[in-house]
This record gives structure tokens, C-alpha cells and sequence, in this order.
């Protein structure tokens, strides 16, 4: 797909990839990009930013764990433009710890990184079906490909965001509708700064370079001129997802020692 002249819509548009990814489909062309979030001030501000160079933008805040926003979301954004050619489900939340994290927190991981997910295809589908023509993009993680070290709830619900985007992929892949899932490591944006504890942290410091969300804007911009399923800003998680396909014993031992690494690199130096 090429941006110029469509419409989008980006969720989570408000800071990091989401703000990166609205500016950048403006900036390619896109007649039109519709920026949601939870926080109206910063949603404002990225579509502020879209109209001063030049770009149509709509600001729209939307809670995307709530199935009533996202519907409401999809009618303001086809009804301001027309129609929507490409939905970005990019609102995600990043929850660690446990199976002894509590049912609340897993459920907001639930809710925000997959069911949005669910509302957001359930809402958009009919009409891109009808047009036979149409684009979902999920931003998921690499976590979701392969895990996350201490962030049990952030790494299960990833991957089902993963395993929606194959199953629409291969359901309606036939009928005109293209999907890609989007799955970085570390990208330096608010959550992975502000959001994460010092174990999390200590995991992103292992996991190779800090990404630009510019850059995450270019590779996706990329992936959807291919219309490439797998869109990975961080090309070695391919080989780490081979690895694991290929050997999972031996990958989960591998994790185990830079689970440890990362478990030694916390508790600092060791008294003699
Ligand atoms: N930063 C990373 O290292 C990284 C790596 C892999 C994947 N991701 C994924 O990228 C996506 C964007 O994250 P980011 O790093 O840009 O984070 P961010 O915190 O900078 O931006 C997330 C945005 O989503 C919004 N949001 C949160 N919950 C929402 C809700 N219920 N409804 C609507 N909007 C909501 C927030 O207000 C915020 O503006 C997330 O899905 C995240 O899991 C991030």
C-alpha cells in the first residue's frame, strides 16, 4: 500500500509510535489521518502537528479497550473522510510481572493489546469488505513472537495480538483485505522509558539497540509498500524467531541464561 490519498487511523497516535507513524503517513501523502487516544491533549497535539505541515488530521479520544469507543471511533473517521483504507490497532499498554500479577492488571493487558484488536477488525471490516480493498496494521511486539522477560501479562496478550493479525490475514487475505503486525523490541518512547521498572528496563538494555520511533515510521512505511505480513524494525528477531521455531529447547535455555544475566547485572557488583 502506498499512503498517499488514503485515509488512516492510528490508536495510541498521542505519544511514541503511534505520534511517529501519524506524522509519517502525513508526511507521505495520506489525505487524511485520524490520531485516537485515551489522553485528548496529547491526540490534539499530533494531529496539531499533522495540520501545521500541511496534512488534514482528525484528533478523536478514544478509550480502545471500550468496544463502544472504537465503534464510535470508525463512524467519526468514515464519516469526516469518507471511508477508512488503513486502521492502526497501535494503543498498547505495557503491564509486567507474574502469574501472581492480579486479575485487574491482566485483564487491562487483555483488554488493551487484544480485544481492541478484536473491536477495532469487528468495527472496520465491513466496510473494507465491501470495497473488496482494505488495511489492518497491528502493532504487536517481540514479545509476542518470542516472549518478555518478568512481563507475563504483556508477553501472553502480545501474542494473541499476534495470532489475531495471522488468523484475519488468512481469513480475508482472499477477499482484498491485507494485514501486517508490527513487532519491535526496544523503542524509545514514553512507556518503554517512564512505564517500566527497573527488571524491565535491565531486559531492554539486554535486548540490542533502542530504536527511534522514526525509525519504527520508516520500516513500517516500508512494510506497507510490500504489504509484508512481518514488519520487524529489529531484523534479528526473524533469526531469534527461527531459533526458537527450529530448536525450543535450546531456545529456552538460551533465555534462562540471559534471564540470569539480566538478574546478575541488577544486583550490581558481588562483595569478595
Ligand atoms: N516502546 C517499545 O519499546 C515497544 C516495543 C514493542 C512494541 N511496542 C508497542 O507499541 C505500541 C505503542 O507504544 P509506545 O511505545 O509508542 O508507547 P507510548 O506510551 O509512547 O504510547 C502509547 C499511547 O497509547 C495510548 N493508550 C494507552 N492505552 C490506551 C487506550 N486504552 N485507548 C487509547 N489509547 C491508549 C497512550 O495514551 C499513549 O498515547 C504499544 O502497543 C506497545 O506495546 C512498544
Amino acid at each position: 500500500m502506498q499512503l498517499a490519498g488514503k485515509v488512516a487511523v492510528v490508536t495510541g497516535g498521542g505519544s511514541g509510535i503511534g505520534r511517529a507513524l501519524s506524522r509519517r503517513f502525513a508526511a507521505e501523502g495520506a489525505a487524511a489521518v485520524v490520531v485516537a487516544d485515551l489522553a485528548a491533549g496529547p491526540a490534539t497535539e499530533t494531529a496539531a502537528q499533522i495540520i501545521s505541515a500541511g496534512g488534514t488530521a482528525l484528533a478523536v479520544v478514544c478509550d480502545v479497550a471500550h468496544e463502544a469507543d472504537v465503534v464510535a471511533l470508525v463512524d467519526q473517521a468514515t464519516e469526516a473522510f469518507g471511508r477508512i483504507d488503513l486502521f492502526c490497532s497501535n494503543a498498547g499498554v505495557a503491564i509486567g510481572g507474574g502469574v501472581e500479577t492480579g486479575n485487574d492488571d491482566w485483564q487491562r493487558a487483555w483488554d488493551v493489546n487484544l480485544m481492541a484488536h478484536v473491536y477495532a477488525a469487528r468495527a472496520v471490516l465491513p466496510q473494507m469488505l465491501a470495497r473488496g480493498d482494505g488495511y489492518l496494521l497491528a502493532t504487536a511486539s517481540a514479545a509476542g513472537l518470542l516472549t518478555n522477560l518478568g512481563a507475563a501479562p504483556y508477553a501472553v496478550t502480545k501474542h494473541g495480538a499476534v495470532a489475531l493479525a495471522e488468523w484475519l490475514a488468512i481469513t480475508h487475505g482472499d477477499a482484498g483485505i491485507k494485514v501486517s503486525c508490527l513487532c519491535p523490541q526496544g523503542v524509545r518512547t514514553p512507556m518503554l522509558l517512564g512505564g517500566l521498572d527497573q527488571t524491565a528496563g535491565a531486559v531492554v538494555a539486554a535486548g540490542g539497540e533502542l530504536l527511534e520511533p522514526a525509525q519504527v515510521a520508516d520500516a513500517v512505511v516500508a512494510g506497507l509498500a510490500a504489504e509484508r505480513f512481518l514488519i520487524l524494525p529489529h531484523p534479528e528477531v526473524a533469526t531469534y524467531l527461527e531459533h526458537k521455531a527450529t530448536d525450543p529447547d535450546r531456545w529456552l535455555k538460551g533465555m534462562r541464561k540471559l534471564q540470569a544475566r539480566v538478574i546478575a547485572s541488577l544486583s550490581g557488583p558481588q562483595p569478595h
